[in-house]
């Protein structure tokens, strides 16, 4: 246990950590209380341009780079040093809640709000950051922007991918830089010295267990593809069963046969087809063309290569009539995260009284890329029901704060470490 002064954390305001959850959702807010704020739509933007407020009136410096990752950055007493970096991401599930990447967002910007009221300076600049299009589900992959700032997705790359409109990624960028009106340009990429990163659990196991922290202790794996059936549009009352190729009974086929296979009896294997569209989705005609995801997650990379290597091959088995073409986003591995970083954390909860459990995450996080690049870690708290990526997504206000008071205290110890 480290004793060590952390009165500091005290400055953490739960108040005011929680009615920032709900300012921000508003940006993007349904009419059930969730959100819907995809990436670089206006709504993000709008929420980017709060943030930058909050920062500015704590004195923060904000900066983008090439693919939109959002810095704001505290200033060091050595400011030369390679920064720590703490945060998340503000873009959301199309039915999205108030917690999923806001809440790492905001533990840290009341972490250096904190300090700055504290009046507690570093040895390191902290760079608050907001990594551009976590979500991934207007534009693949997921963690755009964390896996291109540490150089695994290239930037070309990242800039063209398109969504279901047709809109490229380099111009919904342009569009969000433009709403949001921050001027200062940083080069993509750099070193830190430690990343950490604060977020709901997203599962249940911490309400279950009775911990309102969790110390995380690594990410699991996750393949994603896009499966492609091609078939030929024709009329549905004259077409006999010989002369069709119907698409959609082939996707059908494939998904009902895949889903079988990739269910482990330990249940540890995450199989999902989470979207699927039909052409030309009218009730009369022959659909021609089926397109559809698949989200594979394993803690174990063997596996991971093992069931995602199943699914190419089966699918042009079922193709009948049909072809088939299968596409995959480049592999995210597992990952555990620094021993160093888990054992900081361990240490700042017992100095702030609050229990905690270690875990694994099951849902993946711009942290798994900084792990890459630089010892990472990530601290959960419990959210109702375990649920995420829903729009009653919900976390108890004290353990939000509780959390950030450890985040805080990591933060400050980590920046005065040279
Ligand atoms: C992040 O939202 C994930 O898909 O795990
Ligand atoms: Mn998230
Ligand atoms: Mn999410």
């Amino acid at each position: 246990v480290v004793s060590g002064d952390t009165s500091y954390t005290g400055k953490v305001d739960r108040q005011r950590l929680w009615d920032r959850h709900l300012t921000l959702a508003g940006y993007g807010a349904l009419p059930d209380g969730g959100v819907d704020r995809q990436a670089m739509t206006p709504a993000d933007a709008e929420a980017r341009r709060q943030l930058v407020a909050w920062a500015s009136d704590i004195g923060l410096t904000a900066s983008v780079d090439a693919i939109g990752n959002l810095f704001l950055r505290r200033a060091g007493r050595r400011d030369d040093l390679a920064p720590v970096m703490t945060g998340s991401h503000l873009d959301t599930q199309p039915t999205g809640g108030k917690f999923d990447g806001a809440f790492g967002v905001l533990a840290g910007l009341e972490a250096l709000t904190a300090l700055a009221e504290a009046e507690v300076a570093t040895t390191r600049p902290i760079e608050l950051v907001i990594w551009n299009n976590e979500e991934g589900c207007r534009f693949p992959p997921t963690t755009m922007g964390s896996s291109a700032f540490t150089g695994h997705l290239p930037l070309d790359q990242a800039l063209d991918a398109r969504d279901r409109q047709g809109i490229r990624v380099a111009d919904a960028l342009d569009e969000m830089n433009r709403r949001t009106q921050v001027a200062d340009t940083r080069i993509l990429g750099g070193s830190l010295f430690a990343y950490l990163e604060a977020h709901i659990e997203q599962g249940p196991r911490l309400e279950e267990a009775g911990y309102p922290l969790g110390v995380v202790t690594g990410i699991q794996g996750l393949r994603w593809f896009e499966v492609e059936v091609l078939g030929t549009e024709s009329h549905a009352g004259t077409t006999p069963r010989a002369n069709r190729r119907d698409a959609l009974q082939a996707a059908v086929t494939m998904i009902h046969e895949l889903a079988a296979r990739c269910s482990d009896r330990e249940d540890i294997l995450r199989f999902t087809v989470g979207r699927l569209d039909v052409s030309p989705n009218a009730p009369n005609t022959v659909p021609a063309r089926v397109r559809f995801t698949i989200d594979l997650r394993h803690p174990d990379a063997e596996s991971l290569q093992h069931y995602g290597d199943l699914i190419a091959p089966l699918c042009h088995e079922l193709a009948g009539h049909c072809t088939v073409a299968v596409h995959e986003q480049p592999v995210s591995q597992p990952i555990r995260f620094d021993a160093d970083i888990q054992r900081l954390l361990c240490e700042c909860a017992d100095s702030c009284g609050v229990p905690y459990q270690l875990l694994p995450s099951g849902a993946t996080h711009d942290a798994k890329w900084l792990s890459l690049i630089a010892p990472s870690g990530m601290l959960f708290t419990p959210c109702a029901g375990g649920l995420s990526h829903n729009t009653r997504e919900s976390a108890d206000p004290d353990d939000l704060a509780r959390a950030t008071q450890v985040l805080t205290a990591a933060l400050k110890r980590l920046a005065n470490d040279v």
